[in-house]
């Protein structure tokens, strides 16, 4: 069994949203390459998201001994599952894009 340590909490996904409404083309002010730059990396991201899911969605029945350690992983699993759907560029969503 782990040790509780109060410096690394368990995580817990929350749903959020954010309104993209007024978010310009070029979202980084005056970096119009860093913008489409970052947009792509947003791009790529959501499958290192959802393999991160995957992969510690393998690992649960190893540590189904240990309480904590196995609600860190689903705490983790479950950010990771909202990372990967939130992570689509902020211009792409304000575009309706997505
Ligand atoms: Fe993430």
């Amino acid at each position: 069994m782990s040790e509780i340590d109060e410096r690394h909490p368990v995580i817990t996904p929350r749903r959020v949203r954010f309104d993209w409404a007024g978010t310009p083309l070029h979202w980084i002010p005056d970096e119009p390459v860093a913008t489409h730059f970052v947009n792509v990396l947003h791009l790529l991201l959501p499958a290192g998201e959802r393999w991160f899911v995957h992969v510690y969605k393998q690992t649960l029945p190893l540590v189904e001994d240990d309480e904590r350690l196995h609600r860190k992983v689903r705490g983790f699993m479950g950010q990771e599952a909202v990372h990967a759907y939130l992570a689509v560029s902020p211009a792409a969503r304000a575009a309706g894009r997505t």
